[in-house]
Parts: C-alpha cells; sequence; structure tokens
C-alpha cells in the first residue's frame, strides 16, 4: 500500500513511537513529529489518534469496557493545511476540523458554530448529499481581532466540555510559508501557550521545520515540545511484514530477498512498500533475483517523469554535482581534484550548487557528508546520465 497514508493490517511497527506520542496525547504534552517525506508521520499519527478514539469508545460503552465506563476524555482532531496559503486560510481550517470532529452530527456542527464562534457570524454551508459524511465550510473572513477568538475555540469548547483536545496539524511547516509569518507565530503561540485543554502535534518535512520554525532561539515555537523525527523502520521489521503479505498472495519471498529489496530503497517507507508491490507482480511463486531487478526497473520507470521535473532548468554545474555523488563522491568538493574531475567551476561556485540542491531536498547533509536523498533518483540518474 502506498500514495496514501496506512493504517490496520497495512501499517507496521512504530510500536516505540506510537507508545511516545500515544503518551504525550495523554499527558497532554505537545508534540512535533518532524521526518522526510512520506516516511510516515501521517500514518503514525493517524494510528495514535485511533487508538485514542477506540479507547474513548470502550470508555462510553460503560460498565462493558474494561475501564469500567472510566471516559479518558481526550479527543484527537487531525487537519492538514498543505495548500492554506494565508491566514485567515489557515483559521478557516482550524475551526471547521474542530467542529466537525466534535461533532458527530450535522445538527451539532451547526450548533456549534453558533454557539462557539456565534460573534463571526460564520456563513455555515453543508452538503448532505450522503448520509453520514457531509462536507461543512464556515466561510469564515476573519477581521484580525477575531484571530485570538478562533485560536482559542478548542480551549473553549475543552473548558465548557470538559474534555482535553489535541490538535494535529500535519504539513505544519506551510506556516512558515505564509505571508508576515513571523507575526503570524508569535500570535498563535501566545495564544496557545496558555491553554489549559488543548495540546498540539504538529508534523512536517525535516527541512522546513528545523530552519524555518523551530531550530532558532528567537523563534516563536522554539521548544514548543516534544520533538521526535521519525526514523526508518528496520529492516527486520519490513521483512516480516513482506514476507506474511506475499504469503496472503499464495506467493514466498526469502528473508534474504526481502532485505535485499528494503536494501534497494534505502528503507525508505513508501518505496519499500511500492517496490514490494512491483516485485510482488513480478513473481510467480517465489521472489528471484530477476524479479527484484524487474520491481526496480519499474519503481524507476513509475518515477521518471517526476525526476524529470526536478532535474529541469539545472544548471550543468548542478547536474555536474550529482554526478559526483553518484560516482560515490561525499566530501572535499572544492578540492582541486574533484572540481576538475567533475567540472564544478569555482570553488565559490560550490557552495552555491550544495546549497541549491539542499533546497530541493535533492541532497542530504550530515556533517561534511553529502549523500542523494532518494535511492531510486540516484538510481534513475545513474542510469540515465551516467553511462559511458
Ligand atoms: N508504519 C508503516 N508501515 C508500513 N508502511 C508505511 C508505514 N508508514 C509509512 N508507510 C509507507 O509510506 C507511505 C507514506 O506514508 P505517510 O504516512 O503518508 O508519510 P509522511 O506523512 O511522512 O509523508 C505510505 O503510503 C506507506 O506506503
Ligand atoms: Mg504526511
Amino acid at each position: 500500500m502506498f500514495g496514501v497514508s496506512v493504517s490496520g493490517e497495512n501499517f507496521t511497527d512504530r510500536v516505540e513511537e506510537t507508545r511516545r506520542i500515544t503518551a504525550n496525547f495523554e499527558s497532554g504534552i505537545n508534540t512535533i513529529l518532524i521526518s522526510p517525506r512520506r516516511m510516515g508521520k501521517t500514518s503514525l499519527v493517524k494510528k495514535v489518534k485511533e487508538i485514542m478514539d477506540s479507547k474513548d469508545r470502550l470508555a462510553q460503552d460503560g460498565g462493558n469496557s474494561p475501564t469500567g465506563g472510566v471516559s479518558m476524555n481526550i479527543k484527537v482532531v487531525y487537519m492538514d493545511i498543505y495548500d492554506c496559503r494565508d491566514e485567515s486560510d489557515f483559521y478557516d481550517r482550524f475551526a471547521t476540523h474542530i467542529l466537525k470532529s466534535l461533532s458527530t452530527k450535522v445538527e451539532q456542527v451547526v450548533d456549534a458554530a453558533k454557539d462557539f464562534l456565534g460573534r463571526l457570524a460564520p456563513k455555515i454551508s453543508i452538503s448532505p448529499d450522503m448520509a453520514t459524511e457531509y462536507a461543512f465550510s464556515l466561510g469564515l473572513k476573519p477581521q484580525k481581532n477575531d484571530a485570538e477568538y478562533i485560536l482559542n475555540l478548542p480551549e473553549r469548547i475543552g473548558q465548557r466540555r470538559g474534555i482535553h483536545i489535541v490538535v494535529c496539524i500535519d504539513e505544519f511547516q506551510q506556516i512558515g510559508e505564509m505571508p508576515s509569518s513571523l507575526l503570524l507565530q508569535r500570535r498563535i503561540r501566545s495564544v496557545w501557550q496558555h491553554q489549559q485543554h488543548v495540546s498540539y502535534c504538529f508534523l512536517g518535512s525535516k527541512k522546513h521545520m528545523m530552519e524555518n520554525l523551530f531550530s532558532n532561539k528567537r523563534m516563536p515555537f522554539y521548544q514548543f515540545g516534544d520533538m521526535l523525527y521519525l526514523g526508518k523502520i528496520s529492516t527486520s521489521d519490513w521483512v516480516s511484514y513482506i514476507q506474511s503479505r506475499f504469503v496472503l498472495s499464495g506467493k514466498s519471498i526469502s528473508a534474504e530477498m526481502a532485505s535485499l529489496l528494503c536494501q534497494k530503497v534505502d528503507n525508505q517507507s513508501s518505496y519499500v512498500q511500492q517496490l514490494a508491490w512491483n516485485v510482488l507482480l513480478e513473481t510467480e511463486k517465489e521472489t528471484k533475483m530477476q524479479d527484484i531487478d524487474n520491481g526496480m526497473s519499474a519503481l524507476i520507470a513509475q518515477n521518471s517523469a517526476l525526476f524529470m521535473q526536478q532535474i529541469e532548468g539545472m544548471t550543468s554545474y548542478q547536474l555536474n554535482f550529482i554526478k559526483a555523488l553518484c560516482a560515490g563522491v561525499q566530501t572535499g568538493f572544492s578540492s582541486k581534484k574533484v572540481l576538475e574531475t567533475y567540472d564544478l567551476g569555482s570553488k565559490s561556485n560550490i557552495t552555491r550548487i550544495r546549497k541549491s540542491l539542499i533546497e530541493k531536498e535533492l541532497v542530504d547533509v550530515d556533517g561534511k557528508i553529502h549523500v542523494l536523498a532518494d535511492p531510486v533518483f540516484k538510481a534513475w540518474f545513474t542510469a540515465a546520465y551516467m553511462s559511458i
């Protein structure tokens, strides 16, 4: 399963992280979850939400539940702000999702909107074509001085209903891209830090989160919460997951082949799933080396249009830098030998090339070591541009 966040039997491992985030949610500790794209942040937080929701349902069941009807009184709200372009987009998304997630019926949403946002005279539109799911928007056009009122929405609901609310905001780095971002961050933090009934969980990609929002003492969100870096799922966890899925399809894959599969894509979650699916399709009964090679070729082909886009408009120096990385050079780019061998221009040029490739998230730096962030990009580039 790939291309969407995963759950249920498609979700593997993350035992430690699940426990830690669940504990944070239960104790009202803010959480900041950071990883490169497609590593599994969204899936993980949605899983924790599911766990909390089911605990809550059990408690609501009263006498039949193991907790004897003691409600946890914690509600998790999830929202994604990747497409919010400015402050008022954000407030609208924030308010809508909170009201919607905390209500089970349409009528409740409407009542809650009037009740908790009445001052803003929200325009509520509901499209009731579907019985259970419904679209809902508030059409808020908040004035600046209404910001605090909206940002305090979960606090006011939590207070009134005697519940604790965890607000999860995915692609949080988007906040850093909005106009007057710093002002906005100050405003948000100044309201949220006083809330007693709400805690927050921010999800975002490493580069943006770090540089723009959390790494600097002067930034409003500095030390806002427990900062977690989501690492890779281990090979042994992947192997047992992959093997079990193959068995379900009446096929088999050896532990060696399955770990080779992980290795090909550097254990990156989305790619492991995508490659495993390709290999499953290639495999007749038991996976052979050739099936993995074919699966990998298919994976490269599936992504090549995207990779083409990524290198479009690059200078030949930038392309040469990537060539050097593909050839295994990791450090010492401004040495005479590397400069000449790969035709990288002058020493000062290197700084500029590095910066732009890191910004594009093509290159990862760890100390002085530079590597291509994407193993499939590397394979594609090598095949397309490194042939003699
Ligand atoms: N715990 C997991 N178990 C199995 N596959 C996962 C897991 N987490 C992520 N994946 C794979 O990675 C892909 C991207 O996951 P997602 O949660 O959307 O990542 P992110 O939010 O970090 O971009 C999923 O579609 C799935 O293929
Ligand atoms: Mg995500």
